[in-house]
């Protein structure tokens, strides 16, 4: 057999599920040292992976690392970002602090509608230059996959050069990016009183040209009193999936509108933030396998407390995923490992949940299905750590614990 690449040495976080896992990739573990492992490639893909005695002789390959004691991930997945965007939001922010709310600055005008205004005042290039750092940040903390969305241009020219900008950042950068189209995040001042006419706005002309420049992956919306009604997002999404998109939901986060049940009924990959889901909920995203997806920098600062209902869900066995929300209103955040730590002290997610979280089931919550796990055919995207345990993962804050990143199969430089 041969290679392209050959890494030896080192302990294997595989992120199968428990039936498939085998003991020597299996975390947690009942006990007993880690196994040396090995994990070969082939044109980007898993080709070979085991315990290192296992390695059949007379196997070759053209690259070949040894990292003893280090443990491998799959490269981790942010799999809820909007990080393409101009401009701050920390003269609101302060606002916040002196006793503002999200809500209160949102219907005068601010908030998502200030980003807005900096978003469409800004070129392609801008949006690059701005977002670039905020990606870099990402991919130097293990990330190799990142959904972006748009929702700050709500306009056709606007929203289409936030998600060129975000094609660009995965040319110009070793990642993968997935698009969602958020044109429902917020009524632009131009439709304002005429919130259905925007829907059908969305629906008529800027989904379909969006879809039709390659530009969208999927599509979000943000059902809440503040954003759009769930029988406004059901249109939205009924033409989504008429026209072969999967959806995606901003649910439940400052109030229950049954968004969750909404965006299950249409099959939806995920429902995102749910601080106000309920057994209602819970059930209908059980029975569509919709991802949980698990946002706790935005509820931390938003200084919210209500608490998602975590207990219910893992009871229920939905699947739960971690991502940043990297936003300037709600998660000025561009570190994948910070949303772990802040999903297990916050909301108590277990340190496994949370590298879960950012591994097969933010796979789950883009509908990718080659990636977030260590199994063979699936691509070489891996994440190699200077670390003794994977609850560290989770548990460091602020540390670079990041050995190496390979990029299918492609170490970094
Ligand atoms: O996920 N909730 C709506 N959207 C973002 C915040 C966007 C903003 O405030 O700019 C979120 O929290
Ligand atoms: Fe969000």
């Amino acid at each position: 057999m041969h290679l392209d690449g050959l890494l030896r040495g080192v302990h294997l976080f595989a992120a199968l599920p428990p039936d498939h896992a085998p003991v020597w990739a299996a975390w947690p573990r009942a006990g007993g040292a880690p196994v040396r492992c090995a994990i070969g490639w082939r044109a980007g893909r898993i080709t070979w992976l085991g315990p290192e005695r296992d390695l059949p002789a007379g196997l070759s390959a053209e690259r070949e690392w040894t990292h003893a004691g280090h443990w491998l991930t799959p490269g981790l997945i942010d799999c809820h970002t909007h990080l393409v965007y101009a401009g701050n939001r920390a003269a609101e922010w302060s606002q916040r602090l002196e006793g503002a709310s999200y809500e209160e600055i949102a219907r005068s005008g601010g908030g998502i509608l200030s980003t807005v205004r900096a978003t469409r005042a800004a070129s392609v290039d801008e949006l690059v230059a701005q977002s670039a750092p905020r990606l870099a940040a990402l991919c130097a903390d293990g990330v190799t996959t990142v959904e972006i969305k748009s929702g700050y241009g709500l306009s056709l020219p606007a929203e289409a050069a936030q998600l060129r900008a975000a094609r660009r950042l995965g040319e110009q950068q070793r990642v993968t990016v997935r698009t969602t189209f958020l044109g429902a995040h917020a009524l632009p001042p131009e439709y304002a009183g005429r919130s259905d006419a925007y829907i059908d706005h969305l629906i008529a002309d800027l989904m379909p040209a969006l879809q039709a420049e390659g530009l969208v992956d999927a599509v979000d919306a943000f059902c809440e009193t503040i954003g759009f009604s769930a029988a406004q997002v059901a249109r939205l999404f009924s033409a989504a999936r008429a026209a072969g998109l999967p959806v995606k939901l901003h649910a439940e986060q400052l109030s229950n509108q049954q968004g969750a049940a909404l965006v299950a009924r249409h099959g939806g990959l995920s429902a995102d933030h749910l601080e106000w889901l309920d057994e209602a909920g819970i059930a209908a995203m059980q029975g569509a396998g919709t991802v949980a997806v698990m946002l706790p920098a935005a509820f931390y600062v938003l200084r919210e407390t209500r608490l998602p209902p975590i207990t219910a869900l893992r009871a229920a066995g939905v699947p739960m995923a971690v991502a940043t929300d990297c936003n300037p209103g709600t998660a000025p955040m561009a570190s994948l490992r910070l949303a772990m730590n802040m999903a297990c002290t916050l909301f108590r997610l277990t340190p496994h949940e949370a590298l879960l979280g950012v591994t097969r089931h933010a796979a789950a919550a883009l509908g990718l299905v080659d990636r977030g796990q260590l199994a063979l055919g699936l691509c070489a995207d891996l994440a190699l750590w200077s670390i003794n345990h994977p609850a560290e993962l989770a548990y460091q804050m602020g540390q670079p614990q990041l050995h190496a990143r390979f990029f299918e199969g492609q170490p970094d430089a």
